[in-house]
């Protein structure tokens, strides 16, 4: 009898346990290669719904009047480095906008102590200086990746101080010297890459300055030591797939999105999808090259990472789990000032 209701018991709950690990269908999918290559892009409408709807943009700030000949903030305001050249109207929108972008809580404050806008005593305010002059940049020079869409605060912020998604360099646990084995920060499951238990960090290597080679395939019959483009250890094919799978996790795409997996390595057989991302990796090393890491002295301790490192940008800080942030759509044309004219 006991049996039996333990049996039961056991039933019903492996039902339940199986039930939270289902998807329910019907699942949708999308061919995006020739047919016959499997290049398909499948999602679950039930996921798919409440991710777009978190990624529909706010309502833009009512744009002001343009005076022709009037004051520029330059004129009026005496500590303006960047924003000088709008005028006093576009100044104030402007810095309305990146409040409620970054700072919604605590307002002007976040930046500014009291009524003092002109000292740069508040770190943020240097922080936002230097943000604002790479929100221009991304927009200038980096349409290979980010087209006529653009980004803005918003993009990475979404109305909080610190963006959810960003990095550190990661040191991983302790390992024995000597003669034993290293870790090579593997086998530590990380959601950075989608829980599996490859490199957990793909982001030092590949983000940064003078990136690695994202390279698996031997471009010649036998390996050639110390020439990376020919040179696919083990190593560098664990490390380059789990930065594949930070990026699909990012974007919220499988890996076909992409590639056409009879062939990873060919760029004819991938998508134009492919070559965007490849100017995507350049872009993000270039952001935290020259923007984010160097920020690092700006930043109080606390924001630092555990090796003493400036928070740093990834695909996902964007991208938020969607192919395109805010599903493509653009907020430059409401706030023209973020892609100054070349
Ligand atoms: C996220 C940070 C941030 C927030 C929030 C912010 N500001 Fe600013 N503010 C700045 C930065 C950065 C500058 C300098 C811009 C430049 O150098 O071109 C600035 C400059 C100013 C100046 C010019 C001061 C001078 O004399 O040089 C005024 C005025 C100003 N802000 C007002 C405001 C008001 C009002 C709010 C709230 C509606 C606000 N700011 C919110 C970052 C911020
Ligand atoms: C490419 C993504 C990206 C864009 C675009 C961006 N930021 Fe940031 N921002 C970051 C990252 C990453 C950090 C570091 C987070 C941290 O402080 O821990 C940061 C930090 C900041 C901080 C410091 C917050 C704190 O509490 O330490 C401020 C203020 C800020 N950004 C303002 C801005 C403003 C204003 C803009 C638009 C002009 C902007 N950011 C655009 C990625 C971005
Ligand atoms: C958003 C587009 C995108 C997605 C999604 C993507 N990749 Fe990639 N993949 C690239 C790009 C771009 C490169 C080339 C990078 C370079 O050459 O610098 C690449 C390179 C590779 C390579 C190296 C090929 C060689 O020449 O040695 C492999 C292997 C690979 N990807 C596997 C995967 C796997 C597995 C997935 C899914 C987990 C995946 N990719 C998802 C864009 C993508
Ligand atoms: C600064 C913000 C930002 C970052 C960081 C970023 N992207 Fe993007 N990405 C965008 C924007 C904006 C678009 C939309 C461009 C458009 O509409 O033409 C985009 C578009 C793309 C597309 C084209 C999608 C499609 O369906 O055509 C791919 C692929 C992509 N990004 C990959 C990446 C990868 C991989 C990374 C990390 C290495 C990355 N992105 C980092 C802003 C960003």
């Amino acid at each position: 009898m006991i049996t039996t209701i333990r049996n039961g018991l056991a039933l019903v709950f492996t039902g339940l346990l199986l039930q939270g690990c289902w998807e329910a269908p019907p699942m949708e999918s999308e061919q995006l290669g020739f047919r016959g290559t499997g290049m398909l892009q499948t999602s679950n409408p039930d996921l798919t719904e409440p991710k777009l709807a978190a990624n529909v943009l706010p309502e833009p700030l009512a744009a002001v009047p343009v005076v022709e000949g009037g004051p520029t903030a330059a004129d009026v305001y005496e500590n303006v480095q960047v924003l000088g050249h709008l005028s006093v109207a576009e100044f104030a929108r402007t810095m309305t906008a990146i409040t409620a972008w970054v700072s919604p809580e605590q307002g002007c404050a976040y930046c500014h102590e009291g009524a003092n806008f002109v000292d740069d005593n508040l770190y943020t305010k240097v922080v936002s200086r230097r943000m604002m002059e790479m929100t221009m940049a991304i927009n200038s020079d980096w349409n290979s990746h980010v087209g006529e869409t653009g980004v803005t605060c918003l993009t990475c912020h979404r109305g909080n101080n610190v963006p959810e998604y960003i990095w550190f360099e990661q040191d991983g646990p302790p390992t024995a010297g000597g003669m034993a084995a290293k870790g090579y920060q593997q086998n530590h499951a990380a959601m950075d890459v989608g829980s599996t238990s490859m490199l957990s960090d793909p982001f030092s290597k590949y983000l940064t300055a003078e990136p690695e080679a994202i390279r698996v395939i031997s471009q010649t019959a036998l390996p050639q030591r110390g020439d990376a483009r020919h040179e696919s250890s083990t190593q560098a094919t664990e490390n380059t797939y789990s930065l594949m799978v930070h990026m699909s996790e990012g974007l919220g795409v499988n890996c076909t999105y992409c590639h056409n997996t009879r062939a990873f390595t060919s760029w004819e057989q991938g998508s134009p999808a492919r070559a965007t991302a490849w100017y995507g990796l350049q872009m993000v090393s270039n952001l935290n090259d020259e923007y984010l890491e160097p920020l690092g002295p700006t930043y109080p301790e606390h924001r630092l990472g555990a090796l003493g490192d400036a928070p740093k940008t990834n695909c996902t800080t964007c991208h938020q789990q969607v192919n395109k942030p805010f599903a493509g759509a653009s907020m430059l044309d409401d706030y023209p000032i973020w892609r100054p004219e070349q």
